[in-house]
């Protein structure tokens, strides 16, 4: 699939931006390959594709649930059936390696099929009334329209995990996908017609966070947004939604933490730590940017995990034995450089901590795999770098490892590499994160149950798994009286 230009998609049709301009996305690994063109939206398109989900919402939200998840089938199996085509065009979209591209559509296939069985679930609850011939109960209703801002590390995964489960309740939903990766998003779009959903029930507007995502932030008529991306836009999102008292679900940063301890399968951990910290070139919010390792094993642990980062290869992510893509653009490449600056001059830099700019690396926005060792307090312990960097704390103890992990701002995700049962679920008890592994990296998290994390992390809700659910539908409660009299709750016990 070649480069391809792309409307906006409102009300079941393709049309440009009123504002008649565009913008061109280039390959990270490769400037001389053009991805596509895509519509630089404004509020009107806001106002239109806002104005489509209403319209929508009208004929979705009375749609049996076991309905609107046939859909939700159909696209699970049209993904599965273009898996490899959306996986390649994502590569080349952000950079991260095929095997990855291919992963991220995978969970989009995992969500839709977990999504479509909530159709025949939804479950509410049945409760016993404290009065004769009443009958209680609580059902979930949808809410109305979803406004979705997402991010360009989880293209099609991302969108997926919210779309699916805001659809399944019975919402409709206006998506601006990230700038960096509105492609994915479009397939994924192209996916739901394939499908055959109802026109205006999914709609895209692409453009910047200021011109669309601002707008529909804003937008009187959307009911919820839902964001993925950085705590300082996620915190000003929710400064605003609370000023309209609109439902909104925030997923943010983190700084998450392998804890390797001196029991630790070595072997295992520093397979885990690079693939923790340099899978999707450290772009997770889910990366593990730290790794506190026990004093005892310290020398060990830096000798091997040095040698196997050294040996990663980088290179574009559509080629066989690359293990490393490009940052997704030159102003992530130059936070990545800008932070290297920084740990240099905090802690012991153990390998990379340069650009990569030779040969076929000209041409798009390559970074070694960089390691430092620093202090628990150091910037590059404590701050989200979002790039192929991770630092090693020494620690002297579980507890200390434990207290290190939780002292940052952010929760999302945390991990323990040891052979001792009481040190696994002491940590497993003790990380103030959302998401833990015990010997495992801190990725690698499955749909079926809930994402997101405490702290600055996240604002409370969770999405993916039953917790998606909650975040797109509302409770109704029910009581209905069979007695043919007044009865009064409270009263008449
Ligand atoms: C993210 O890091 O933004 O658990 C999402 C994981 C992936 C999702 C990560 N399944 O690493």
């Amino acid at each position: 699939m070649s480069g391809s230009d792309d409307l906006n998609f409102i009300g079941g049709r393709w049309v440009p931006s009123a504002s008649g301009k565009t913008f061109e996305n280039r390959n990270p690994a490769d400037r001389d390959d053009r991805v596509g063109r895509y519509q630089r939206s404004t509020a009107k398109d806001v106002d239109d594709a806002v104005a489509a989900a209403r319209k929508a919402y009208r004929a979705w939200r009375l749609t049996p649930a076991p309905k609107r998840a046939e859909f939700l089938f159909a696209a699970g199996d049209i993904l599965k059936r273009r898996k490899e085509e959306i996986a390649r065009l994502m590569t080349r979209e952000m950079g991260k390696v095929l095997v990855e591209t291919r992963g991220d559509v995978q969970e989009a296939i995992d969500m839709a099929f977990l999504a479509a069985g909530e159709g025949r679930r939804l479950f509410g609850v049945t409760a016993p009334s404290e009065l004769a011939n009443k009958f209680a109960m609580a059902v979930r209703d949808p809410i109305g329209v979803c406004g979705f801002i997402t991010p360009w590390n989880f293209p099609i995964a991302i969108p997926a995990w919210k779309s699916m489960a805001a659809l399944i309740c019975g919402n409709t939903i206006v998506i601006k996908p990230a700038t960096d990766t509105p492609a994915s998003v479009i397939e994924l779009a192209k996916v739901f017609v394939e499908a055959g959903l109802p026109d205006g029930v999914f709609n895209v507007v692409t453009g910047t966070g200021s011109e669309v995502g601002d707008p529909l932030v804003h937008h009187p008529e959307v009911n919820v947004i839902s964001f993925t991306g950085s705590t300082s836009v996620g915190k000003a999102i929710g400064v605003e939604c609370a000023k309209q008292n609109k439902r909104f679900h925030l997923e943010m940063g983190g700084k998450n933490a392998i804890l390797i301890m001196d029991d630790a399968d070595l072997d295992l951990a520093v397979e885990g730590a690079v693939w923790g910290a340099f899978g999707t070139t450290g772009q997770r919010c889910t990366a593990s940017s730290r790794l506190l390792v026990h004093r005892a094993v310290l020398a060990e642990f830096e000798g091997r995990l040095v040698a196997r980062a050294k040996k990663l290869k980088v290179g574009n992510g559509l080629e066989e034995g690359v293990d490393m893509g490009p940052c997704v653009s030159e102003s992530q490449r130059e936070t990545v450089a800008k932070y290297v600056e920084i740990g240099r001059g905090e802690g012991k830099l153990l390998t990379g901590g340069r650009k990569l700019t030779d040969g076929a690396w000209a041409k798009g926005w390559f970074h070694e795999p960089t390691i430092f060792e620093a202090r628990r307090d150091a910037r590059v312990s404590c701050e989200e770098i979002f790039g192929p960097v991770t630092t090693i704390i020494p620690v002297d103890s579980l507890e200390e490892g434990i207290d290190v992990a939780n002292g940052v701002a952010y929760g999302l995700s945390g991990a323990i590499y040891t052979r001792d049962v009481n040190k696994a679920f002491t940590a497993m008890r003790d990380f103030e994160t959302g998401l833990f592994y015990v010997n495992a990296a801190t990725i690698g998290a499955e749909v079926h149950l809930p994402f997101g994390g405490v702290k600055d992390t996240g604002n409370g809700h969770r999405e993916a798994g039953v917790a998606g659910i909650d975040v797109f539908s509302e409770w109704k409660s029910i009581y209905v009286d069979f007695s043919g009299r007044l009865q009064k709750a409270q009263i008449d016990t």
